[in-house]
């Protein structure tokens, strides 16, 4: 599907980005793979990593709409990856945030358009579901002008669909690096904001290969989730490092006890697939496909329960503390 094609990475320089590209380039031969993002330094280094003759490096931010659309020039498929992500960060500087996640978002919709790219998947993630913290709102009002889109593009032939999941292993900033550096630097104890803590728990390269997928089984106006493990903090803190107490330091403004990517009240609208869900539109599209029970690939879903939610607490997939230091030590960090 990718072989010979331009596709476009917002946020390529992140840790998905990173990763995305060094599958496509191990399984595909794209005509073009166009990074997208702000920071110099960081496309330098990748650079020196990812030197193939397809690999291009745009420097800009997705708030330029006219940058984003020039960068777009005969693009196929985009995946838009780009985000301000930090919650403490996004409740300090909401305007910074709105502008980075929801008006960039909709500067990537506009000029998918303005270039007839085929196709596009935003990531979405389980912060956005019932969101409590500013960067989960931006992203559940991303996942919404992505999923709107796909009305107002008629009879063009964009069409967008939104992947959301959870706390990914090893990305930068998240919780296991930060543990990993403690421990590293000779820590006595490491901190638990609270023992009943649970998490979804999803590889680098796992999150790729779904998003790739999604690629394939998209009509226009999915949510995608995919079915994964989840985890208890204190069993990766044990995990780690089996000999070091912990220290309770209470939830953090913004956090929930437990992360959920389908809510009850989307129940109606989501279908259950072998390996993953999608939830439906919540507005009927007036041009455009709206039978989300098969999707692209002809496999047919079944409408899950009336009242079903899916957390990370009644997920009936979770991972023993050998699973995790297996996932771990095959994570390469980004
Ligand atoms: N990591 C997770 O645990 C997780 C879980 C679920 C969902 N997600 C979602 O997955 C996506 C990728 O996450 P990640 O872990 O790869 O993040 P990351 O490592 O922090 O990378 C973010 C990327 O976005 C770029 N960026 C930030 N602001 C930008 C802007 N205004 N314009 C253009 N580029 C910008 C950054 O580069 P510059 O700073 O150089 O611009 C960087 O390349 C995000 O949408 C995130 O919400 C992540």
């Amino acid at each position: 599907m990718f072989n010979g094609k331009n596709i476009l990475i917002t946020g390529g320089t992140g840790s998905f980005g990173k990763t995305y590209t060094k599958i496509l380039l191990q399984n595909y031969k794209p005509n073009k793979i166009i990074i997208y993002s702000r920071d110099e330094l960081k496309q330098f280094e990748m650079a020196n990593i990812f030197n193939d003759s397809c690999m291009r490096y745009f420097i800009g931010d997705v708030r330029d709409k006219e940058r984003l659309s020039t960068a777009m020039r005969g693009v196929d498929f985009v995946i838009h990856a780009a985000a301000m992500k930090h919650v403490p960060v996004a409740e300090y500087n909401p305007m910074e945030c709105i502008k980075t996640n929801i008006h960039g978002a909709q500067n990537v919709i506009d000029a998918c358009f303005e270039n007839q790219v085929e196709k596009c998947i935003a990531l979405s993630t389980d912060k956005a579901c019932n969101p409590v913290n500013l960067y989960g709102a931006t992203k559940l009002a991303s996942d919404k002008l992505f999923v709107a889109a796909n009305n107002i593009a008629g009879n063009n032939q964009t069409r967008f669909s939104v992947a959301r999941y959870g706390n990914v292993v090893g990305s930068r900033g998240s919780v296991v690096p930060f543990f990993k550096k403690l421990i590293k630097e000779g820590a006595k104890e490491l901190p638990i904001t609270d023992t009943r803590m649970t998490r979804f728990w999803i590889s680098l390269e796992d999150g790729v290969k779904f998003v790739l997928s999604n690629f394939e089984k998209m009509h226009g106006g999915e949510i995608f989730i995919p079915k994964i493990p989840s985890m208890k903090i204190t069993d990766l803190a044990h995990a780690l490092a089996p000999n070091l107490k912990h220290k309770i330091i209470g939830i953090r403004a913004g956090e929930k006890l437990h992360e959920i990517m389908i809510s009850s009240d989307d129940s109606h609208l989501t279908y259950e697939f072998d390996d993953y869900y999608a939830i439906s539109p919540s507005i009927k599209f007036t041009n455009t496909h709206n039978d989300f029970s098969i999707n692209a690939l002809n496999q047919k879903g079944k409408k899950v329960k009336d009242g079903f939610s899916y957390s990370s607490d009644n997920n009936p997939n979770w991972v023993s503390e050998k699973e995790l230091l297996n996932i771990i030590s095959h994570t390469e960090e980004f």
